[in-house]
């Protein structure tokens, strides 16, 4: 009887504690310009500055078929083409970061998609130079955080 209460009580705990890290978690490439022009310093030092805490990063080149199969939803825009030439155009840097509302803090952080349009301060306004070479990706949601997550890294390289 006892074991059964606990093992429920644990269980439950691990189940909001899951729910909890998911709004806590965003995922973010620093695409190939920026990488190409050196401001990934200074961008993962907005990042840090800005609380979020990294804990899970990476350099790594996109093959065109793994830049295709990453913004698939896209696969029918015009801009599709240009956006998976840009993005294999040299390294970039993946990264997961965890801050409370993660999803939308981060985006308030980076700005709008189009870094014309993009606030003042934000991280595209400061360093994109066209919508597809916008500097930084930012997932839009907590499910495509996870799903932008696991497409480049596993488990245990998250600390
Ligand atoms: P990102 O945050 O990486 O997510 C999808 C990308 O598609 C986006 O940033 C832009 O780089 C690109 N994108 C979105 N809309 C357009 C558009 N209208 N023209 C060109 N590229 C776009």
């Amino acid at each position: 009887m006892l074991y059964f209460f606990v093992n429920k009580h644990i269980k439950t705990t691990k189940k909001e504690k899951a729910m909890q890290l998911k709004s806590n978690r965003t995922f973010t490439m620093i695409k190939p310009k920026s990488v190409e022009h050196g401001h990934m310093g200074e961008i993962i030092d907005i990042i840090i500055k800005d609380g979020f805490k990294i804990v899970a990063m990476k350099m790594l080149r996109l093959s065109t078929a793994d830049a295709q199969k990453f913004y698939n939803i896209h696969s029918a825009k015009p801009f599709f083409d240009d956006l998976v030439q840009s993005m294999t155009n040299g390294p970039i840097i993946v990264a997961v970061l965890e801050k409370d509302d993660a999803v939308n803090n981060y985006r308030r952080l980076i700005g709008c998609t189009n870094p014309k349009e993009a606030v003042e301060g934000t991280i595209r306004k400061k360093y994109g130079i066209s919508i597809s070479d916008n500097s930084v990706h930012g997932s839009d949601s907590d499910e495509n955080a996870e799903v932008e997550t696991y497409f480049y890294f596993s488990e245990r390289e998250i600390c």
